[in-house]
């Protein structure tokens, strides 16, 4: 994976895997999303992507993400082939606290199964590790939703419990399972 920075240093990189291109998401993108992440299959295994997805909503979402990676509260990455500029996905790195981040991402339908979302979460920990210190992410995952699970292994995290949540009509519970990946200091060097 490799790294590129704008002139700005802190602006947001780009972030390059051997298929994907991890960028900053920009206005255009909107539609995009609108329609991948509108689609019933992706939004409902999520807790925060709405259904049926509002008009205006992806426009409004796009413009809090310069503040957010300026803040450090959180980072997003719009997924993009490498040899097409469109995006397929996002992954992103959430409630950034204390040198831990959340792992989050979706792929869109028709480009499931490819292996991009554990190559694109992959390059995120590198990015997050490298560039911002993260020590230990973690993520979780309806327990109905066994590719995320997989996406998780895949990129090296690890089961670590299991809970139940209020789900997003405020009424029902779901089961989630839990994981997260320490990454250990480096040991000393020796004298
Ligand atoms: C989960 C999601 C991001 C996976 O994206 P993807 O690009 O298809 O993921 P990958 O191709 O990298 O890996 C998918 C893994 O799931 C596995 N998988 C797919 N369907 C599965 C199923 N029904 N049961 C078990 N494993 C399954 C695949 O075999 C693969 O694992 P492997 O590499 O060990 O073989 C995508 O399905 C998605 O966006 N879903 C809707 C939104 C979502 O779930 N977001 C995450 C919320 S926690």
């Amino acid at each position: 994976m490799t790294i590129s920075h704008t002139s700005a240093v802190e602006e947001q990189p780009t972030l390059a895997t051997e298929r994907l291109r991890l960028r900053p998401y920009r206005l255009d993108d909107a539609p995009r999303i609108k329609k991948l992440a509108g689609e019933r299959d992706v939004a409902e295994m999520t807790r925060t992507i709405p259904h049926p997805y509002p008009e205006g909503e992806a426009e409004r979402w796009i413009q809090q993400q310069p503040m957010a990676w300026q803040n450090g509260s959180s980072v997003t990455f719009a997924v993009t082939l490498r040899n097409k500029d469109e995006t397929i996905g996002t992954v992103g790195l959430f409630n950034r606290q204390d040198r831990e981040a959340e792992i989050g991402y979706w792929i869109g339908v028709p480009f499931q199964g490819e292996g991009y979302c554990t190559e694109a979460v992959e390059a995120l920990i590198g990015f997050g590790i490298a560039e911002l210190g993260v020590t230990r992410f973690y993520a979780s995952h309806l327990k109905r939703n066994p590719a995320s699970g997989a996406v998780l292994r895949n990129a090296g995290l690890r089961k670590i419990g299991k809970d139940s949540i209020v789900w997003r009509d405020g009424v029902s519970q779901e089961q989630v399972e839990l994981y997260e990946l320490l990454i250990e200091d480096e040991p000393p060097a020796d004298d």
